[in-house]
């Protein structure tokens, strides 16, 4: 399928794809598969669909990729020059358009809308137009066509131009900004950024929470009007229909997975590692500011000091694995999680106790291993999209799991009933939390665990992707 002209029947784009090449010194390619929910949702619709993979090519491995014609069948590898590709990616759409609906700038001094934002905005439009033609060159006549997140967000107005026969869909993986931030970018952005979605004949989200502030963003900015049922937004003539889907965790998949030898070595490890007989308090993350992970660590020392009975009998497993370590807030954030934790394990470590595991390095066997034998789970983002920590756990929990639960997550909506929540910036709510969670009697965390379970399946990615598809008429 790879280079075929117009014969794709159903085309999924994002920016990260489902493969990564690495250069190895002696100039030969390794490749590693991702996982999440967009691949597992892929695989729903099977090998023999006429399906084609739009991405991105993020690193030189990829770029060498793109060069040689190397490529997995059904992907199709965009190599955009890398200055322009950078300026895109961390300057628009990581240092933008991601603080923009995560609500992460320190308003009184950012964001700076200079020359060089201006330019980055111009590299960001290049970036999607590549996109729109690569689809328009790849779609067959009619054919469904799956954009996805924020880092595409220009696609589906740029490709309805070129190829108006396709049906387009528009699927956002973060939260939506309320259209009192959504205000800060600079007007025209603003429009460009709605107008581009509006090119969708659907706009999907993870929650209503999300749709409806996209759908106040497009009546604010653009002047749009909605339907009475508020998940229709008609502007200049055309009308977008909005979606709400709320990926879900992989049920089979996990358990499965969870039940592999190398995670019950991992088992092991961090049993000798954490200390017979003590709870575990886990959280997994990506090094990212709008995870929260500091304030996650100050609420775990506001525990100890609180309930100094504690101390000896708990330990925090934090797995934060590196993430867009090219922007310079990210590597302050990752060393400020690591002066955090250790300044807890020097203030209130024993000879035998180290009451935080800080591991950064990214290992999903080892995520798998934590999730089975967590007392209680802490996901406690300022604001997130779903969050699919959140819903792994519960499925995979060996003995039942307390999940504290920030209620800016996505996955609040449909598990918050079932969990202790809290308002992520609380850390002595949080610590109160995290309290109640270790002394959670266990046939309610049981019960908790199962009710959590049922919801975090209840959309599997290939359903979820599905749902799509056929919203669109397929
Ligand atoms: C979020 C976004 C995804 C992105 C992922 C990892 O989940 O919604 O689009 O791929 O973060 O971020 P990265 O910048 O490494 O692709």
């Amino acid at each position: 399928m790879v280079g075929t002209q117009h014969a794709a029947r159903i085309l999924v784009a994002s920016n990260r794809g489902p493969v990564s090449y690495t250069l190895r010194e002696d100039g030969t390619l390794s490749s590693r598969r991702g996982g999440g929910g967009l691949v597992s949702g892929l695989s729903a619709i099977g090998p023999d669909a006429d399906a084609v993979w739009v991405c991105a090519a993020l690193s030189d491995g990829d770029r060498e990729a793109v060069r040689e014609g190397v490529g997995e069948d059904g992907s199709r590898m965009i190599a955009v020059d890398p200055l322009t590709f950078e300026a895109a990616y961390n300057g628009i759409a990581n240092s933008v358009l991601w603080f923009v609906h995560h609500m992460l700038y320190q308003t009184p001094v950012e964001p700076v809308f200079d020359e060089d934002f201006r330019g980055q905005w111009a590299s960001f439009e290049a970036y999607n137009a590549a996109f729109a033609d690569a689809l328009a060159q790849e779609a067959a006549e009619g054919a469904a066509v799956l954009v996805q997140d924020y880092h595409l967000s220009l696609v589906p107005a740029m490709l309805r131009e070129r190829r108006p026969d396709l049906r387009i869909g528009h699927f956002s993986h973060t939260p939506w900004a309320p259209p009192d931030y959504f205000r800060l970018l600079p007007d025209d952005v603003a429009e460009e950024l709605l107008a581009g979605i509006l090119g969708a004949d659907r706009a999907a989200f993870l929650t209503r929470r999300w749709a409806d502030a996209f759908a106040a963003c497009c009546v604010s900015v653009l002047g749009a009007t909605l339907s009475a049922d508020g998940l229709e937004v008609s502007w200049r003539g055309r009308t977008t229909r909005l979606g709400v889907h709320g990926l879900g965790a992989d049920g089979d998949f996990l358990r499965e997975r969870a039940h592999r030898p190398d995670v019950a070595d991992w088992m092991e490890t961090l049993r000798a590692e954490t200390g017979p007989g003590r709870k575990l308090i886990v959280r997994v993350d990506r090094t990212e500011l709008s995870k929260n992970i500091v304030r996650g660590l100050l609420a775990y020392r506001q525990l100890l000091d609180d309930h100094p009975d504690w101390r000896g009998r708990v330990v925090h497993i934090a797995f934060a694995y590196p993430s867009r370590q090219d922007l310079a807030l990210y590597r302050e954030y990752t060393a400020e999680v690591s002066r955090v934790a250790e300044a807890i394990n020097t203030d209130y470590g024993t000879l035998d106790w180290t009451p935080v595991l800080l591991r950064v390095d990214d290992d999903f066997a080892r995520s798998l291993a934590a999730y089975r034998l967590a007392d209680v789970a802490l996901v406690n983002p300022i604001r997130d999209g779903m969050n699919l920590v959140a819903k792994e756990v519960p499925v995979v929990s060996d003995n039942g799991v307390a999940l504290v639960l920030s209620r800016e997550a996505g996955a609040y909506e449909e598990m918050g009933r079932h969990a202790i929540t809290v308002n992520p910036y609380d850390i002595r709510a949080t610590a109160a939390a995290l309290h109640t969670g270790l002394t959670l009697p266990d046939a309610d965390r049981a019960d908790r665990t199962k009710r959590l379970a049922d919801a975090a399946t209840a959309l599997p990615p290939s359903r979820w992707f599905l749902d799509q598809l056929h919203a669109l008429g397929d």
